[in-house]
């Protein structure tokens, strides 16, 4: 059987989506998977003396259009990077906002998203937020479940080492109940361990912002990724930026260390 982690030839699936629901400028070759680190937000609050939250408000709008955007291009799955288990080292004033922002923006966007055909996802340990904030997105969650025009993933207190650490713990665990032999453990058992491993591989990362670092996002994913970075701070982003980065990565030749 192929390994599903060398093999990454299916990388761009085909968008699900009942008839109908077809994009409406889909790029040739566009990634079936895009993640996003969403940067810039301060930057641009402060080049217009606004405070943080004003430039985390406009982020919101920035995310706004790419959901909108990404099944109009092609794009399958959509994951951004909302907060990361770094996070929690902002001032508490700045990580209350950010909760208040998210959980406002579910509340406003989900009758929107459930009849665009969005279906919500989460990565990272989110269950460990807030009750009410769990409770909503699990709500979004569940009510989104069957939709399949857009795979909306939001990594939320998300990291690549505690996403890495976990796995690796839920894997020990079966050796240590003699459920598994440590000697056949693979890469596709470690993938298939990760929060990622109900979706599609990721095609692209993308970052906002100048930052040319992945700041522990994906990095087991990014593996075979290709990466696009962009000076545009990420309350300016919008359609014609994703569809650059898209047509970008349509260019490419991804050779998956063949030749
Ligand atoms: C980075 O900008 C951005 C974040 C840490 C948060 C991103 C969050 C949102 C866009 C809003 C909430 C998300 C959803 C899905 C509703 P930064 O503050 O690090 O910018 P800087 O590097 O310029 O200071």
């Amino acid at each position: 059987m192929a390994d599903p982690v060398a093999d990454r030839s299916h990388a761009s699936l085909p968008m699900v989506g009942a008839a109908g629901l077809a994009p409406a400028d889909p790029v040739a070759g566009a990634p079936g998977h895009v993640a996003i680190i969403m940067d810039g937000n301060g930057r641009w609050a402060k080049a217009r003396r606004l405070p943080r939250i004003a430039g985390h408000r406009a982020g919101v709008e920035a995310v706004r259009r790419v959901v909108k955007a990404a099944p109009r291009l092609g794009i399958g799955t959509l994951t951004l990077y909302a907060f990361s288990s770094e996070n929690w080292r902002r001032p508490p004033e700045e990580v209350s906002d950010l909760m208040g922002l998210l959980l406002q923006h579910i509340r406003s966007e989900i009758d929107e998203l459930d009849e665009t055909g969005v279906r919500l996802g989460f990565i990272g340990e989110w269950r460990a937020l807030r009750a009410d904030i769990v409770a909503e997105l699990e709500r979004a969650r569940q009510r989104t479940a069957r939709n399949s025009k857009l795979n909306l993933v939001v990594a939320l207190n998300y990291g690549a080492h505690d996403e890495m650490v976990r796995a690796v713990r839920r894997l020990a665990a079966e050796v240590g109940a003699g459920q598994r032999d440590a000697s056949t453990i693979s890469a596709a058992d470690i993938e298939a361990a990760l929060d990622t491993a109900s979706f599609a591989p990721v095609d692209l990362i993308i970052r906002s912002s100048g930052e040319v670092r992945l700041s522990n996002f994906l990095l087991w994913q990014a593996a075979y990724a290709e990466l696009w970075f962009t000076p545009v701070l990420w309350p300016d982003f919008d359609e014609a930026v994703l569809r650059q980065a898209t047509e970008a990565f349509a260019r490419r030749e991804r050779r998956f260390g063949g030749r």
